[in-house]
């Protein structure tokens, strides 16, 4: 199996990778020799921290022997194709490439005998954070199912927002989306603050700075759409707040409640571990 995109999985996947996840959670330090002596390629071509070094730990987790491609110092600078440099890699041993692209359709050009997973591609999907948000919440509250959540932030922009759509939904939870107006073609009919007191999770996005034509007030996004402390207080008193990371402390959340004790940012990022430990022994073993 890949893992490409959450709607090619079903509700059972998603929910044996929660368990799976739950597991390594009882000892998340732990090693585990389950991908001993298997090569894994990380191959990013877009920026990240938490996907890139949470994959690679991961996989050392699993005991499995971890490739970092370097798009600048590769052969691609030569016009070597992706799916000529994944056929070399396969052609050395590797049998699984994690890869990150600025470019959605690069999947339907790469049909290869290796193991392959999106972390994260164009606007579009990331898929396995959202399986780790989902997570996240299913540590959290014990259930997935029945929960409301909603992502706020600048959704049109935002593969966090469509992957986490699609996971949360089918797991059974219900999902409410707002986006700031001036990210959005229709005012919304509502300030997403209304939203508040329903909520059990209130899922932040960052404003993607870099794929915007136009400089974001970001002073003024604070105040008038971010969440300030004074949107805090509408919360129920059990609802956490979550952010995929990285945030922009400040603009989308105030900076004093990123390390508030009903912020799940840190275990987000801690879950990723767990979590993308899950997915590569679901997909390595598959
Ligand atoms: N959430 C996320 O994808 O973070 P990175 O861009 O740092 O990997």
């Amino acid at each position: 199996m890949n893992l490409i995109r959450i709607n090619d999985l079903s509700r059972d996947t998603l929910e044996d990778l929660l368990q799976q996840a739950s597991f390594f959670s009882k000892s998340p330090l732990s090693t585990h020799s389950i991908l001993k002596n298997q090569f894994i390629a990380t191959l990013f071509f877009e920026n990240s921290t938490r996907t890139r070094f949470s994959f690679e730990i991961a996989a050392r987790r699993l005991q499995a022997e971890v490739l970092n491609f370097d798009a600048d110092s590769s052969s691609e600078k030569k016009g070597e194709s992706l799916y000529d440099t994944l056929k070399t890699f396969e052609a050395m041993g590797v049998e699984a490439a994690i890869i990150r692209h600025q470019d959605e359709s690069i999947w339907q050009d790469l049909q290869l005998p290796m193991k392959l997973i999106n972390a994260g591609t164009g606007i579009q999907s990331h898929p396995t954070q959202a399986l780790i948000d989902a997570f996240t919440l299913y540590q959290h509250f014990g259930k997935v199912e029945g929960l409301k959540v909603a992502i706020v932030g600048d959704i049109p922009h935002s593969r966090v927002a469509v992957s986490n759509r699609e996971c949360l939904t089918k797991l059974g939870a219900t999902v409410t989306e707002w986006t700031p107006p001036l990210f959005a073609d229709d005012k919304p009919s509502q300030h997403w603050e209304e939203l508040l007191p329903e909520l059990d999770a209130l899922m932040l996005l960052r404003v993607q700075h870099e794929r915007h034509q136009q400089t974001v007030g970001v002073e003024s996004y604070l105040q008038q759409y971010g969440l300030t402390s004074e949107r805090f207080h509408k919360l129920a008193a059990h609802a956490v707040i979550m952010h995929p990371g990285p945030f922009n402390r400040g603009v989308e959340i105030e900076s004093s409640l990123c390390y508030h004790p009903r912020s799940l940012i840190f275990n987000q990022v801690q879950n990723g571990v767990l979590m993308r430990m899950a997915i590569l022994k679901k997909v390595l073993q598959s």
